[in-house]
This record gives C-alpha cells, structure tokens and sequence, in this order.
C-alpha cells in the first residue's frame, strides 16, 4: 500500500496520528518512519513537520532511522532486569554481533530496550515485531529467532 492510500484510510484528525504514523512505519520495508513519511503525515494533518517529528522521537515504537526487517525489543525494566535480561542482552549483541540500536549485516534483526511489556509474571520478556516471548533463555531465543529466519 502506498502513503497516500495509507493516509486516506484514516479521517485528517490529529487524534489519528499514532495510527497513520504506525501504519506508515509497518508498511515502509526498512521499518521506519523516513523524513518523506513525517512529512506526509504532517501534511496530511495540517500541521508542522516538527510536530510529527516529535510525536516519532518521543514513543520508543517509532524509529526515524532504517531498521532490520524485524524488530527486537528486550525489556530492561527492573523485574526482567532481576530475572536476567541484563545477561540475556549480552547474549543477544554477542549472537546478533550488534549494538542496542543495531542492525544486524543481513539486514534481518534490529536490537532494541523497552520499558515494561506487561509481561513481568514471564521475566525475562521480549517483543519480536508484533510477538511476546516471555520466560526467556539463550536457547529459547535462539529458536525463536531460527524459527524467523526460516519463515522469510
Ligand atoms: S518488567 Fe519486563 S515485562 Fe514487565
């Protein structure tokens, strides 16, 4: 779907911002919001660029940068963080060979921190795109990671 029918699925009120803009980031390969995007948004809602821009650089889901085709978010709030996702995020940047921020050179897996999931009673936990994993392991990432892989 291109920017403009994304756009014209929604009314031009600014209480559909969040949709347009995630519905922009989801459909953009690189899964980020380009400046072509922001500034799409930001037309299309009759306001300034920088408001789109800030509304993106305020939520952690949004990205103003290229990412991989698949998005990793660990959490790092301190119930995960007692459960092990501090060791778990080494594992990940040893394995995936990025940084948090990172893409890995296949250009499959982005590594990200996020607050609370909501998924404490499962500590350690982490999103994969839209996906919750919960009570996680080395081994356990790695197949859930395998198994993604696989199904591109
Ligand atoms: S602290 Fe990690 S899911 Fe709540």
């Amino acid at each position: 779907m291109d920017r403009e029918a994304i756009l014209k699925k929604f009314e031009p009120n600014l209480s559909n911002i969040l949709y347009i803009m995630h519905d922009l980031q989801d459909t953009n390969p690189e899964r980020y919001l380009s400046k072509e995007d922001v500034e799409a948004c930001a037309d299309y809602l009759n306001v300034p660029y920088s408001y789109v821009h800030s509304v993106a650089s305020f939520y952690t889901m949004f990205s103003l940068k290229p990412r991989g085709r698949n998005i990793i978010r660990l959490c790092e709030s301190p119930p995960c963080h007692l459960m092990g996702a501090h060791s778990l995020l080494d594992y990940l940047k040893g394995s995936l060979k990025v940084d948090v921020g990172g893409t890995t050179k296949d250009g499959m897996f982005t590594l990200e921190l996020t607050s609370c999931l909501g998924a404490c009673g499962v500590a350690p936990a982490m999103m994969l795109n839209e996906e919750m994993f919960g009570n996680l392991t080395p081994e356990k990432v790695d197949a859930i990671l395998d198994k993604r892989r696989k199904e591109i």
